[in-house]
């Protein structure tokens, strides 16, 4: 079932907590939301939350995590985005995009000059819609065995005017988030 919506304008505020307790207040009980299971891969919690309440209710996340990676030689550092989620009853409604675009007006804050995600390939067309771009080449991303090859798309935005993603391999130096 579809919810009516107010005619209000949502705000995306940042959240002071953000646990599985949050999670289900936007998803309730589904265990795979982010339908990213059978990956099977280790995931990092986020450092900060941005979220949307309509009437009291969590609607929408995303979260921000710094992370290493090296691309080619050079080591650097990037703002991980991830766990982006809007309820079911209200997705198509814009949310998705604001939650994300707040979050990404707080990263432009937060040091490091590229945003980075990764994704369903289905998802890669909404993220393009937001700005973000898609890398080409396997990305490696760290798991308790050792480096595998993240098997979800991995996308960036430049969080600084004129930033330009280096030439070259790119590798995760932490979990994925
Ligand atoms: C993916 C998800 C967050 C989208 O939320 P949403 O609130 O419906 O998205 P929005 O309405 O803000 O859409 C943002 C833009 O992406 C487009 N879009 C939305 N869903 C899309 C999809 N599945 N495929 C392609 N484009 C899509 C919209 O048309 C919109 O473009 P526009 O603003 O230029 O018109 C939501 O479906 C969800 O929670 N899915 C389950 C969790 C998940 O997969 N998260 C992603 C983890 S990377």
């Amino acid at each position: 079932m579809t919810t009516n919506l107010p005619p209000a304008s949502f705000t995306a505020v940042r959240l002071a907590r953000y646990t599985k307790t949050e999670l289900s207040e936007i998803v309730g009980d589904d265990d795979d939301p982010f339908g990213v299971s059978e990956a099977g891969l280790t995931w990092l919690p986020k450092q900060e939350h941005f979220g949307i309440r309509l009437g009291g209710r969590l609607v929408a996340h995303t979260g921000l995590l710094p992370v290493p990676l090296s691309v080619g030689s050079a080591e650097t550092q990037a703002v991980g985005f991830g766990g982006v989620v809007v309820a079911p009853d209200l997705r198509g409604h814009g949310l998705a995009r604001l939650v994300v675009t707040s979050a990404l007006e707080h990263a432009r804050t937060m040091g490091p000059q590229y945003g980075i995600l990764f994704c369903r390939p289905r998802l890669v067309p909404l993220y393009q819609r937001l700005g973000w771009r898609t890398l080409e080449g396997d990305v490696h991303v760290e798991q308790a065995e050792g480096p595998v090859i993240m098997p979800l798309r991995t996308m960036w935005t430049p969080l600084r005017d004129g930033a330009q993603w280096p030439v070259g391999p790119v590798r995760l130096l932490s979990f994925p988030m």
